[in-house]
């Protein structure tokens, strides 16, 4: 590890196997920050953590025993736990009246109870640490949430309605925990909108089928609707992100900001 990778912030990011967690884990390493690469999928978690040279702890995150694992493993490795991205979720696409209690169940198990462990796992951690320097929080907290949380989504509304209750929860939790451990830890919400990843790909094969258009075709109608005239890529996502970790975004806190071409006007 070079010198100045020795003086960088230490940030763990979880779901960062591949998509926008591992942008994240990349750009933040790039930055020479001291990355700690999670994921429920071990070989990905392994093939990034190697990748980037660095420790790689794999974790479910709806178990609260791997959250304060990752949060220890951390600690162990790098002495400190700066900054925490709550980034792993999921998504699932079904209409309404065919979604059930499991459906419902495995959403909000991952989405909103797996970010609120990382958070409580990660909070209790920064409280005891001391600023991250004089004047500073004592750590920062990210939350991946989605312009799906916002009111109103167009059609696609009709068939992802637990990934959106999910994304609001992730949304209100973000206030309600950055109250709690205001002025020590600030804790703002990154909410994409159509990031090219492999989560959508799969979105665009379940709602091409759905709608009985070509794959492909309902991804190119919501690209088609982006003010900013592109899809999103995750080294977009990565940049907010790296400005939320960072001294000019200490006075912000329970912020929830829309990253999304323009999608959503707020
Ligand atoms: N792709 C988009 O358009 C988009 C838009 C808005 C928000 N988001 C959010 O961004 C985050 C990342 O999405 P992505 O597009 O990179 O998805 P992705 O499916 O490409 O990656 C998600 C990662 O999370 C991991 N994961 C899943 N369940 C887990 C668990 N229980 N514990 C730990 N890791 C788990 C997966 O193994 C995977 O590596 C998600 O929270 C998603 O809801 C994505």
């Amino acid at each position: 590890m070079s010198p100045a990778a020795a003086e960088g912030p230490v940030v763990a990011v979880t779901g960062a196997g591949q998509g926008i967690g591992r942008a994240l884990a990349r750009a933040f390493a790039g930055q020479g920050a001291r990355v700690v690469v999670s994921d429920i999928d071990t070989a990905s978690c392994t093939a990034v953590a190697n990748e980037l040279q660095t420790l790689g702890v794999p974790a479910d995150v709806t178990h609260a025993e791997h959250c304060t694992a990752l949060v220890e493993r951390t600690v162990a490795e790098f002495g400190h736990l700066d900054v925490m991205i709550c980034n792993a979720g999921i998504m699932q696409l079904k209409p309404l009246l065919e979604l059930d209690g499991k459906d419902w169940d495995r959403m909000l198990g991952v989405n909103v109870k797996g970010s609120f462990l990382t958070l409580q796992a990660a909070a209790r951690r920064m409280l005891s640490q001391p600023p991250l320097a004089e004047g500073r929080p004592r750590g920062k907290i990210l939350m991946m949430a989605s312009i799906a949380g916002r009111s109103g989504a167009g059609p696609i509304a009709a068939v992802i309605p637990h990934y959106r209750a999910s994304k609001a929860a992730v949304i209100s939790l973000t206030q309600s925990a950055a109250v709690a451990f205001a002025p020590q830890i600030t804790v703002n919400a990154i909410c994409p909108g159509l990031v090219e990843t492999d989560m959508w790909q799969r979105m665009d094969r379940d709602w091409s089928a759905l709608q009985g258009v070509p794959r492909g075709q309902a991804w190119q109608q919501r690209v088609a609707a982006v003010p900013m005239g592109r899809a999103q890529t995750p080294d977009d996502v990565a940049d907010l992100a790296m400005f939320l970790a960072s001294p000019a975004a200490d006075y912000m806190t329970g912020q929830s900001i829309n990253i999304d071409g323009g999608l959503m006007m707020s």
